[in-house]
């Protein structure tokens, strides 16, 4: 089968490993492209993303217009906090009113779980999550996956440990659905009061390939790679944290936790970091940190994804 079998990406929950390995085959062409020194390619061109961001982003919409810009599309940004909705005009109504400008494509992220989903069921247009609430941030995880698979050639069998805010993170519930479907163990580590509600994560018939570790010191030790993730204050119940220097104590990665992990144990972090909470600063610019160039393969992954999503044609 040469295109996806998913129409729209709203998560990772359910995509099979057929379309997350044609994402991540492509992204890694689409990698080589962005190294040559003319990085654009005409496979978009005539067709319109619009970038539909009612939640602040730096890495995530900046990497899908350069995505966009790099296929030949056109792309229209739109934020909130400048537009209509600050009038009081509907989600949808704002979605009509942009489709009736002729676009393909609408690139969204917004604070609601679940507005991907209720876009595609209210307008024509091929929709991709960049980020709802703490549902899901599918792009996010393949470009986490693709920087695995670069640095240690696969995910299969692999060990990755998800450490910090779980119950509030989109990325790491976006993670463990894709890196279970390609074959790694994810273990989960974090403050008790932060451990997803219910531990339907941890239960959950769909993925059978997760463990919860509330020790970080087991939950380094055997990783081939750990992921920190952000304290999502905006979301977060001040009573859920003691504070940010007992949460560094627990559960940062420090030059002590790293000694407790493997050789060549990679770093990793979606950003933005709270350096000195999550990770300490020497730790994020050390020698096990990829973390930017996940920043660099988000863009080969959302061409990837946008290229894919349109109906794969030609690959210039
Ligand atoms: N990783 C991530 O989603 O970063 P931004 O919020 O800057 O897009």
């Amino acid at each position: 089968m040469s295109s996806l079998e998913t129409k729209h990406l709203f998560g990772l929950r359910g995509v099979s490993k057929h379309d997350i390995r044609m994402i991540l085959d492509n992204a890694k062409q689409f990698r080589e492209i962005l190294e040559r020194p003319v990085k654009k390619v005409p496979s978009l061109r005539g067709m319109t993303v619009v970038n539909l961001f009612f939640e602040n982003s730096t890495r995530t919409r900046t990497s899908f217009e350069l995505a966009e810009k790099r296929l030949s599309a056109d792309t229209v940004n739109f934020t909130s906090s400048n537009s209509s909705v600050k009038k009081g005009e509907t989600l949808v109504d704002t979605l009509r009113n942009i489709e009736a400008m002729k676009i393909d494509i609408v690139v969204v992220r917004h604070k609601g779980t679940g507005v991907p989903k209720f876009l595609a069921d209210n307008s024509n247009a091929i929709i991709v999550n960049a980020g709802d609430g703490a549902h899901e941030h599918p792009t996010q995880a393949l470009l986490d996956m693709l920087t695995i698979e670069q640095k240690l050639g696969t995910l299969e069998g692999k060990n990755i440990t998800i450490v910090g805010d779980i119950r509030h993170s989109r990325v790491a519930r976006s993670n463990l659905w894709g890196m279970t479907t390609m074959g790694a163990h994810v273990t989960l580590c974090g403050p008790s009061t932060l451990v997803p509600r219910n531990r339907e994560l941890l239960v959950n018939p769909e993925v059978g390939n997760v463990t919860w570790e509330p020790d970080l010191n087991k939950a380094v030790q055997n990783a081939d790679a750990i992921i920190a993730l952000r304290l999502q204050k905006e979301r977060m119940d001040d009573s859920l944290l003691p504070s940010m220097r007992e949460y560094r104590n627990t559960f940062g990665i420090t030059h002590e936790i790293l000694e407790k992990a493997k050789d060549k144990v990679l770093i990793m972090h979606p950003g933005p970091i709270n350096r000195g909470v999550e990770l300490d600063s020497e730790i994020a610019d050390g020698e096990h940190s990829v973390i930017l160039e996940q920043v660099t393969n988000g863009v080969a992954v959302r061409m990837a994804v946008l290229y894919l999503l349109a109906g794969g044609r030609a690959n210039g």
